[in-house]
């Protein structure tokens, strides 16, 4: 069934209340559910109330305690027909958590209980209008047996809690915030609570809590201390206080995301929350410390704010994300946050935003929403609203926040609402800016220069385009924000006297038409453009640049994103250039570009290792019409050996020079430290020289902690010594498999590694640390596999017919975790005929599948067409 954002219709009945008494016994879990609800719209008439429920086993339902003996339970509704506007219905229900792999209602997560009700998780609880414009204060009270769950919380502040009969024991919860179900959550467990404190901007004390189950209970401090600096900076930068008496995150081993934000008690997958230096590498850190904010900003941006529909989830998700990316621009370094954001943008949303599934980040249609969690409306999202806030500017586009959440608190409400208040701050029209969220596909901006010397006059012509989409063939033109500068040839920006709608402030020139033509005046001499600083848009930019500027860019631009793009731009012409045979030899540039870099000691070590990295095979995909894939991987290969090869004694010396013997922390310094010794390490051991090979078999053994250890041990994995390969990773399980985290990450790198094949990840998924129904250790092995470009791409294997076996044996299981993986088909009409072909039949055998999810369904059927 598809729904559309323009049959949008308000609820027939509100719920205003809904009290819960869960139940939890030993092989199912009785829910009793009692609504007040009030007829939205005219009182005298009552037309039928049809809630969803899906796998409900109904034993009684009842209006104001009148059993309702006429109802009708078919495709996941429940029709009743109530007899008065103002009511309560209940409805008491058997559902069964422990054979529910889907990981969405109620499910045994290890041995807890836990939900994930967003987006539509609620309806496998209880029957409810499960829709997130329909509010409700909720009061939670759980019963279970005391000996194997401990613990009982839901959403809100405790209230009581106290013994029954039978080793059984309750606890109730109260939340007085209204919130849509998608927010409901509770937990059932054996768990270690670790515990802290908060003293709000005004004055309130917040108990926080986090618990975990015995296994994971030593890993949750550093998450308590992110949350914490969460908190004070919602404050600090957005005037965001916390509501509730207590904050809860749990960690969950079985979950199908990153982390849900239910009101008050969020709930994490265990990876993305439990975290110490001797398990978790750098990149792990900043993974937890921005989800831990993402969802705790989401209390206001989500929570406190909600969305009317799902079409508007990017009204929360696109805003959380730029919230909680520039928390951790403050707290760490900005151009390198930025760098690593655009780099996941575009080797994740332009490849989407360029195929079969591509959707505006407000979408207009769906058939299940849980498809559309996803770069587009997240990340694409986020871009939308960092080009708010340069457009604005800082105090009014902080206004426009104050105001947005001063007006629409306690509301469920758009992305329109959300954009009227950046316009009635700045008393701009974003009509035509409103495009961002309807339109779908990368805008292409073409630029041209022109240098007349006589009249001292620069133009340039800005021309954008954008590519056709599935049911989107005509595309509009888009308010495009270009930060930009024009540097003199030592690379000072030159001062700006132009007739363009330039903002002297922010440095912001906007872009409204097709084709946009500015003139700069008094320019003595021809300056070299520095556009789309920051990435100011999520755009393409196609932009022929002499050797000479882009040598200037990469060396000299103060703009630091702007360098990095501009070395990026050198790697990718030639890796493109090499896979299309265009070269000979690797052109002097790169080794020009590379040297500066490497010799330049004003640059961080973070940036270093950025500037030194080559741009992904999914990067390189994305710039070719079609890809031969022997062609990318050695194109890939030659440039990477080229570097590893010719600046080997570099190499050597970092590896040798970045060691530290201090205790580990994650400062933006060290980070930056750890990662440039890394990929040092990489690149020696890949040149060939033994005494790198060694020296990162060293680091692994003597490695005090995770990043040390991984980064010796992806060196060695980057060597042709086959056998010492084994030896490390056979230690490792030795040493760490009683650790889910590490185990996740053994099973990770093997499937990454080179010369796999599906006889491998076969064996792989037979070992005793493998679990099918377990989402991490599914993405572990499998994204493992299908992420490493040479298996996964290998003609000689058979790679697409495994990943379809596996696609539809986990449709049975976990329709989410099986969808996802549909996405590693995505690009198959961009291959050149044999795999193409081998990829479409290989999607066609998932298709021809009897009882398919919808999940899975809808994107086979999209990506096919
Ligand atoms: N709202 C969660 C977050 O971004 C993600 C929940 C995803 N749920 C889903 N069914 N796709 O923080
Ligand atoms: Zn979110």
């Amino acid at each position: 069934v598809t729904i559309r954002l323009k049959d949008y219709q308000p609820p027939a009945y509100w719920i205003k209340n809904c009290a819960l008494i869960i139940r939890i016994f030993a092989n199912h879990t009785e829910v009793d559910s009692t609504l007040t609800m009030v007829r939205n719209g005219d009182p005298s008439e009552l037309p039928a109330l049809v809630l969803d429920g899906v796998e409900q086993l109904i034993q009684s339902l009842s209006f104001d305690g009148e059993a309702i003996t006429d109802y009708d339970y078919q495709h996941d509704r429940l029709t009743v027909q109530p007899t008065q506007a103002e009511f309560t219905f209940n409805a008491v229900t058997h559902i069964f958590p422990n054979t529910n792999t889907s990981l969405e209602g109620l499910y045994k997560s290890g041995t807890m209980v836990c939900t994930q009700c967003e987006a539509e998780g609620f309806r496998k609880i209880t029957f409810y209008l499960d829709r997130p414009d329909v509010m409700a204060t909720f009061s939670t009270r759980i019963e279970a047996d005391q000996a194997p769950f401990p613990i009982l919380l839901a959403n809100g502040n405790p209230t009581a809690s106290g013994e029954l009969e039978q080793g059984r024991h309750f606890a109730t919860w109260d939340d007085p915030f209204a919130k849509p179900a998608y927010l409901f959550a509770t937990v059932a467990g054996d768990l270690v609570r670790r515990d802290d404190a908060f003293t709000t901007a005004s004055g309130r004390d917040i108990s926080l809590r986090i618990f975990a189950e015995p296994h994971n209970a030593h890993k949750t401090e550093f998450a308590l201390t992110a949350l914490k600096k969460s908190m004070r900076w919602d404050e600090e930068r957005f005037g965001r206080e916390y509501d509730l008496d207590i904050f809860m995150i749990v960690a969950s081993d079985f979950f199908n995301m990153g982390a849900m934000e239910n009101k008050g008690l969020n709930i994490f997958n265990s990876a993305a929350v439990l975290a110490t230096p001797e398990t978790a590498s750098d990149d792990r850190f900043e993974r937890i410390e921005g989800i831990v904010a993402h969802e705790y900003f989401h209390n206001w941006s989500g929570n406190r704010v909600t969305c009317r529909d799902w079409f508007q989830l990017s009204l929360k998700e696109g805003f959380t994300v730029y919230r909680d990316a520039e928390f951790t621009s403050d707290l760490h370094d900005r151009a390198v946050k930025r760098i690593k954001d655009v780099l996941f943008l575009k080797n994740h949303q332009f490849p989407q935003d360029g195929g079969p599934n591509a959707h505006p980040v407000q979408p207009q249609e769906y058939i299940e929403i849980n498809n559309f969690y996803t770069v587009t409306v997240y990340e694409k999202g986020a871009e939308i609203v960092g080009m708010l806030h340069t457009l604005l500017g800082d105090r009014p586009f902080r206004q426009a926040c104050d105001l947005y959440f001063e007006r629409f608190d306690g509301m469920a409400v758009t992305t329109d609402d959300f954009v009227d208040c950046m316009a009635q701050i700045s008393g701009q029209d974003f009509s035509q800016f409103k495009r961002w969220y309807t339109q779908a596909g990368t805008p292409i901006v073409a630029i041209h220069e022109d240098y007349d010397a006589n009249l001292a006059r620069y133009r340039l012509s800005f021309t954008q385009s954008c590519p056709a989409t599935p049911g989107q063939s005509d595309k509009q033109p888009l308010v495009i924000p270009v930060k930009m500068a024009l540097l003199d040839s030592t690379g000072q920006a030159l001062p700006i006297d132009c007739n363009g709608d330039y903002n002297a402030d922010t440095q912001v020139l906007t872009l409204t038409e097709a084709v946009t033509t500015v003139t700069f005046q008094h320019l003595a001499s021809q300056p070299t453009p520095s556009l789309f600083r920051d990435f100011s848009a999520p755009v393409r930019v196609r932009q022929a640049l002499s050797d000479p500027a882009l040598l200037l860019l990469a060396q000299h631009d103060d703009n630091a994103f702007n360098r990095f793009e501009a070395v990026q731009q050198v790697y990718l012409d030639t890796l493109l250039k090499l896979t299309r045979g265009e070269l000979d030899a690797i052109p002097a540039l790169v080794d020009t570009v590379v040297l500066s870099i490497l010799s330049d000691t004003q640059l961080s070590h973070a940036l270093q290792a950025v500037l030194l990295s080559l741009p992904s095979y999914q990067q390189m995909m994305d710039n070719l019409d079609t890809v031969d894939a022997e062609a990318v991987i050695v194109a890939r290969d030659r440039l990477k050996l080229h570097l590893a090869q010719t600046y080997q004694s570099h190499w050597a010396t970092l590896s040798q020079t970045l060691t530290s013997a201090d205790d580990y922390v994650f400062t933006a310094d060290e980070v930056g430290r750890r990662e440039l010794q890394g990929l040092a390490l990489y690149y020696w051991v890949l040149s060939g020289d033994k005494f790198g090979l060694n020296s990162a078999e060293a680091l692994y053994r003597a490695a005090q902690n995770q990043t040390d250890r991984l980064n010796g041990l992806k060196a060695v994995m980057a060597s042709p010594d086959r056998d010492r390969q084994q030896r490390l990773l056979v230690h490792f399980y030795r040493h760490w498999h009683q650790d889910t985290q590490m185990v996740e990450t053994w099973l990770a790198l093997q499937a990454g590694a080179e010369g796999v094949g599906v006889t491998d990840i076969l064996l792989l998924m037979a070992h005793d640390a493998f679990d099918f129904t377990n989402p991490n250790k599914v993405r572990s092995v499998l994204g493992g596999f299908t992420q490493n470009f040479k298996a996964f791409h290998d003609i000689q294997g058979d790679g697409y017919n495994f990943m379809s076996e596996q696609i539809v044996a986990l449709n049975a299981i976990n329709p989410q975790v099986a969808a996802r993986f549909v996405g590693v088909f995505e690009r198959w009409r961009k291959f050149a005929p044999e795999r193409s072909a081998a990829m479409h039949s290989a999607l066609t055998a998932v298709l021809e599948t009897e009882s398919l999810s919808p999940d899975v369904l809808e994107l086979v059927q999209k990506t096919l067409v």
